[in-house]
């Protein structure tokens, strides 16, 4: 079985792991600078780049010594080459080159976003292909027709913010922090749904997403209402609501038109439990399937870059060390 050391810095994220055959997770270590940025209400790009700078080689080490292995175990490098942070990129790419190239053994350069898909197949049953995937993160939010991991095509995407961004963004008006997500979902576990009618703007193509309209709605919500405890709860689960029922509409009429049966998700906002519980609510209605990662892996790690890499290597494709990066 061949061991890949995956490598994730797209984003504030420095990540190192080693997995077997593609599947089989034997470390996973990530170091985040996320606290540097919370007070910024963002992430700031700068910082980010510092960081990675400062931990790749910590990581590293530490994701070979937990793997059991040595690095002449390792068989191949695949290593996030895009969409991100264009600093954050470098880091982790050069890093990459430098050690493919002392270890003698090939490169692969990863897409991020169909990586996060990957996530539902570590340590898990692989999904049967073809699926759709849904790619919701702090940067994206995009539908692919997944026929094969070299054949990954697009079938609509958001047309203004990312998904993960809306809830970072409503987090910031309710002053609730960043990131907004996770303390979005535990606001509007005690919140009543129904008490604001927002709703997610219908993008002028069936499967585009738009998500900055409920955010302005929110912003002039709060401008009219006191910003009690009971305002945040309850604008927290009208806004998760609408949010969660905009991806499942659009998802399964994405599967439908397709004809296909299973449907996997990913990123960062794959996390939420209210969306997972809704997901599989509407997919058992409809006789399909939906797969999520473990919440572990559905943030940025770079487990699911070794993976996809590895997967990427089976069908014969390589990078060169003139690798570059992409920003989109
Ligand atoms: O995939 P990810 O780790 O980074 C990117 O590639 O962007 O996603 C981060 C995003 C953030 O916007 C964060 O607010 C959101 O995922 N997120 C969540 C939850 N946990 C993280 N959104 C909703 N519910 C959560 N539990
Ligand atoms: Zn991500």
């Amino acid at each position: 079985m061949m061991n890949v050391l995956g490598i994730e810095t797209s984003c504030d994220e420095t990540s190192v792991a080693v997995v077997a055959g593609g599947r089989k997770l034997l470390s996973n270590v990530t170091a985040s600078s996320l606290k540097f940025h919370s007070r910024h209400g963002g992430i700031i790009p700068e910082i980010a780049f510092r960081m990675q700078l400062e931990t790749i080689v910590g990581v590293a080490q530490d994701a070979v010594r937990d793997s059991k292995l040595s690095l002449k175990d390792i068989g191949l490098i695949a290593v996030t080459s895009e969409p991100g942070l264009l600093g954050s990129l470098v880091v982790g790419v050069s890093f990459a080159k430098a050690l493919a190239l002392s270890l003698k053994v090939p490169l692969i350069g990863v897409n991020h976003l169909h990586s996060h898909i990957y996530a539902n197949f570590l340590d898990a049953e692989p999904v049967q292909l073809p699926f759709i995937g849904l790619i919701v993160s702090g940067g994206h939010t995009s539908l692919y027709h997944v026929h094969g991991f070299n054949r990954i095509t697009s079938v609509g995407h958001t047309v203004d913010d990312a998904c993960g961004e809306a809830f970072d963004k409503v987090a910031k008006i309710l002053r609730l922090g960043y990131p907004g997500g996770p303390v979005i979902e535990r606001l509007a576990a005690t919140g009543d749904p129904g008490r604001y009618p927002l709703k997610c703007a219908l993008a002028d193509r069936p499967y585009d997403f738009s998500f900055s309209g409920i955010k302005t709605a929110v912003l002039y919500l709060s401008k009219h209402e006191k910003m009690s405890m009971r305002f945040k709860r309850d604008v927290a689960a009208s806004f998760q609501k609408a949010v969660a029922g905009t991806l499942i509409k659009k998802t399964l009429a994405a599967a439908k038109a397709r004809n296909v049966k299973r449907i996997a998700v990913g990123g960062g906002v794959a996390a939420n439990s209210y969306l997972r519980q809704e997901f599989l609510r509407a997919v058992s209605r409809e006789g399909l399937q939906v797969y999520f990662p473990p919440k572990s892996l559905c943030l940025d790690n770079a487990a699911m870059v070794a993976g996809m890499g590895y997967r990427l290597y089976r069908e014969g494709l390589r990078s060169g060390l003139d690798l570059e990066v992409n920003l989109n």
